[in-house]
């Protein structure tokens, strides 16, 4: 009840049709918020819509927008109209992985515009009337990625750092006025993630359940600035300080290197 006190009636979560998204979407619902949930995929939000209302008894509003549209927020807040949003899940996202120098500039720039562009002007839209209430969350979806350089994802990487950045720089901003702001960092979560990135899954392994990376970041909300998920991320993340930066590159773009290059051999 104190969760929905804080954070609710309403809680937006982008991204809601897969991963990450989805499970926010499910683990609000089971809390008792009611959802407006935004993608593309209509026919998934409407199932999933279905199924929490259902089976939690609260309210979802679909909200079918492509976050890339230059009028998003907009279109977002036009949806949403007078409903009073407590908790913000800026979660769409996506990467790619390869050379930079074979990858699709216009492609990259998306994913700069979705990753970085759409969190600056969603969140700019929503802070104020957190503010006004006097309390609320705001939760960005980060990654490990963003604690050092990801030579071959060097432009997702990037953009993460931006995400983790932001936020964490919006929760000195914000908290005063009773919002709590969390940077979440997953590492490899299992989700459709991958497949969009162009990562095969056997070149990943031991990727986390989303489940449990969202039901462990909504315990952390209000408690921490940033929340990285797993053990050994946090102890990865804790070394990686102890050595120079390039030499964390460097050892980063072995790991990656070689897991790009093994997915390779076996297609
Ligand atoms: N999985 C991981 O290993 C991992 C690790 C660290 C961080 N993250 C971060 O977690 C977040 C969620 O990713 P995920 O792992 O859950 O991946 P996912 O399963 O691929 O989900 C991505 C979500 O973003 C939505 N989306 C993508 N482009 C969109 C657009 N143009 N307009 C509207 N919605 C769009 C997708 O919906 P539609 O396709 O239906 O539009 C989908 O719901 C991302 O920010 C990602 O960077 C993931």
């Amino acid at each position: 009840m104190a969760f929905c006190n804080t954070y609710g009636p309403w809680a937006l979560v982008t991204g809601a049709s897969s991963g990450l998204g989805e499970h926010y979407s499910r683990q609000l619902a089971a809390l008792g918020l009611n959802l407006i949930v935004v993608a593309r995929r209509e026919e998934r939000l409407r199932t999933l819509a279905d199924e929490l209302q259902q089976a939690c008894g609260i309210r979802v509003l679909v909200l079918v927008v492509d976050l890339l549209h230059p009028h998003a927020v907009k279109m977002i807040l036009d949806g949403i109209g007078r409903r009073d949003v407590g908790l913000v899940v800026s979660n769409a996202g996506f990467g790619s992985s390869g050379p930079f120098l074979e990858q699709d500039p216009a492609m990259l720039t998306r994913m700069v515009r979705l990753n970085c562009e759409l969190p600056i002007k969603l969140l700019h839209a929503f802070a104020p009337h957190l503010i006004e209430r006097g309390c609320g969350g705001i939760i960005q979806l980060a990654s490990t990625a963003a604690f050092q350089c990801t030579p071959w994802m060097a432009v997702y990487g990037a953009t993460k750092v931006f995400d983790l950045h932001l936020a964490e720089a919006l929760m000195v901003e914000l908290g005063p006025h009773g919002i709590d702001v969390l940077a979440v960092c997953p590492g490899h979560t299992e989700t459709e993630f991958h497949e969009v990135a162009g990562i095969a899954k056997a070149a990943i392994g031991g990727a986390a359940k989303p489940e449990d990376v969202v039901r462990q970041s909504l315990r952390q909300l209000g408690k921490r600035l940033t929340y990285v998920h797993g053990r050994s991320n946090r102890l990865m993340i804790r070394s990686n300080r102890l050595v120079p930066r390039a030499v964390s590159a460097w050892a980063a773009g072995r790991i990656l290197g070689k897991r790009l290059a093994s997915q390779d051999d076996k297609s």
